[in-house]
């Protein structure tokens, strides 16, 4: 059997919180095994919002180096950065061909974006045509994605389809693999909102790289209910579950069995503290080491990028030649 290819794409933009590391990066990381693995920090994809250039690249390489200290090893998956791959941009307009005006116009995420900017791209627009193009370039069989990116993922298929019905078989149709452990981790002090970046209460937010003692206190002034009873449900006792869901992503244990050793909220709070801090502690301390050596980050994101342009410049090159091109 040979071994199946997972992609997915990152945006470099925003620091990282808890949510993304409980629900995305640590199943990028898990399955670099028995996978063949291709992560790309999508940076052409942040500028069809307004970016700041400085900012864009600072946040490009921090991005490539929260990603390595969280566990991606670039000896065991293609780590790479879009634009340094121009096969991206290339197919990217290819599918621009391929998918319609009235599907772009029906995209969830682009009506949210553009109600939320003021200059609205034509690229914010055909987004989703340089996404297809993105998982396309590397016949890549899965895509683990979250439930939002469903209707991305879709047109995506779509286009491969539509494409080699016009054009001739050209490129492998995806899947979309909603994750194994997708855990779904809601904001401390209003458990029933996602942990969001742009939440305002920020005492409900962890980040991957806030200091240790900040993070206990957030935990001990977590949300709860004014019951004492530990046990997991969602609906009646969201504060609570959110901890165990939380506690649950990081130790993989069952919440609900988890939750039998607690009769305290108390406990439960200083315990999903302590099991947070132990895995974000040595993550925070890879951190470290790599943004004290940009040029070594920058290193191996070019070797990255050079692993993933062997692949992507066979795939284009199909489609190209499959299209009429000279
Ligand atoms: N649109 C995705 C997001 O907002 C990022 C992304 C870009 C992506 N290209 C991709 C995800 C390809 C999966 C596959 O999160």
């Amino acid at each position: 059997m040979t071994t199946q290819r997972v992609f997915s794409g990152i945006q470099p933009t925003g620091v990282a919180h808890l949510g993304n590391f409980l629900g995305a990066i640590k199943n990028y990381v898990r399955m670099q095994d028995g996978h063949d693995a291709v992560y790309c920090i999508v940076d052409l994809h942040a500028v069809t919002v307004p970016q700041d250039p400085a900012e864009l690249r600072a946040s490009t390489l921090r991005m490539g180096q929260l990603l390595m200290a969280a566990g991606l090893d670039p000896e065991r998956c293609i780590l790479f950065v879009q634009s340094q791959v121009p096969q991206h941009s290339q197919l990217g307009w290819l599918m621009e061909t391929t998918v319609s005006y009235g599907e772009l116009s029906r995209m969830t995420q682009f009506k949210d974006k553009s109600d939320r900017n003021e200059f609205i791209s034509s690229a914010l627009f055909t987004y989703p045509a340089l996404q297809a193009a993105d998982i396309l370039l590397y016949d890549t069989n899965f895509v683990p994605v979250g439930d939002d990116q469903r209707q991305h993922l879709e047109l995506a298929r779509d286009a491969a389809q539509r494409f080699n019905s016009r054009f001739g078989e050209t490129f492998v149709v995806p899947e979309h693999v909603i994750p194994p452990v997708a855990a779904r981790i809601m904001d401390l002090q209003r458990p029933n909102d996602k942990m969001s970046k742009s939440a305002e209460a920020e005492n409900g937010v962890v980040m991957i790289l806030e200091d240790l003692k900040s993070i206990e206190k957030k935990f001990k002034r977590a949300v709860t209910d004014s019951e004492d009873e530990v046990r997991f449900d969602r609906e009646n006792k969201p504060g609570i579950s959110n901890l165990l869901e939380i506690l649950s992503a990081v130790t993989d244990k069952n919440p609900v069995v988890l939750a039998e050793d607690y009769t305290q909220y108390g406990q439960l709070k200083i315990d999903t503290a302590e099991a947070v801090i132990s895995v974000l502690q040595p993550i925070q301390e890879r951190f470290a080491e790599l943004a004290a050596d940009p040029a070594e980050t920058q290193r191996l994101l070019t070797i990255g990028a050079e692993k993933a342009r062997e692949i992507a410049s066979v795939v284009y090159e199909r489609a190209r030649n499959n299209m009429g091109f000279l």
